[in-house]
């Protein structure tokens, strides 16, 4: 199949991802770049599958950008295998200190749904699979889930992934062995849905 190679538009830069690693980097004095660079290739990924970009909407495009940066934020930045929760918490709180919080349930429910083992079906349907699947077309990686290879390759050159998936695989590894039962709680079997507080 011929390859369409003016559809290989990758987004580099973005502002809210940029100020918060900054942030994160200086708090936590950790070097994040295998993260922000999974950040990145995520919210590409993302944007690809729901087929949206900074036209189309311009305010989801930015949430999107957003959730990325927070999806996996407490693991990189604390260690802390159970990071869901305090990631959306987090979320949340950024996006209401930017006047964004009636975009706050969407973006949750992207977060809250990244690691969910089956095919998420609930409200927002299109946007949240959208985002599981960036995520899993990123590790394991098993699946494109569609994605045109010319376009992965391209937002592999530009955002390089092998150090985050040894970095990831290595770590999953390790955690699983200490604790079989319990080592993995970001793994959700059943859907994250809104409850009464959000
Ligand atoms: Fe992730």
């Amino acid at each position: 199949m011929k390859t369409n190679k003016t559809e290989a538009r990758i987004y580099n830069f973005q502002e809210d991802i940029e100020t918060l690693f900054q942030d994160w980097e200086k708090e936590s004095k950790r070097n994040l770049i295998d993260y922000k660079f999974h950040v990145y290739r995520v919210w590409n990924l993302c944007l690809k599958l729901a087929n949206i970009n900074e036209s189309n909407d311009q305010e989801l495009f930015r949430i999107l950008a957003i959730t990325s940066a927070f999806h996996d934020s407490e693991y990189f930045i604390y260690r802390n295998w159970d990071y869901l929760e305090p990631s959306n918490i987090k979320l949340k709180n950024y996006l209401e200190s930017i006047g964004l919080s009636h975009q706050s349930n969407l973006a949750s429910l992207c977060l809250m749904n990244h690691h969910l083992m089956k095919v998420y079906r609930g409200p927002h349907f299109r946007v949240v699979e959208s985002f599981r699947k960036a995520d899993l077309i990123d590790f394991p990686g098993i699946r494109r889930h569609g994605i045109d290879p010319y376009f992965l390759k391209q937002l592999r050159i530009e955002y390089p992934y092998m150090n985050f998936r040894i970095i990831v695989w290595w770590e999953t590894i390790k955690q699983f062995l200490k604790s079989p039962f319990s080592g993995l709680p970001m793994l959700r079997k059943n859907p994250y849905l809104l409850t009464i507080k959000d």
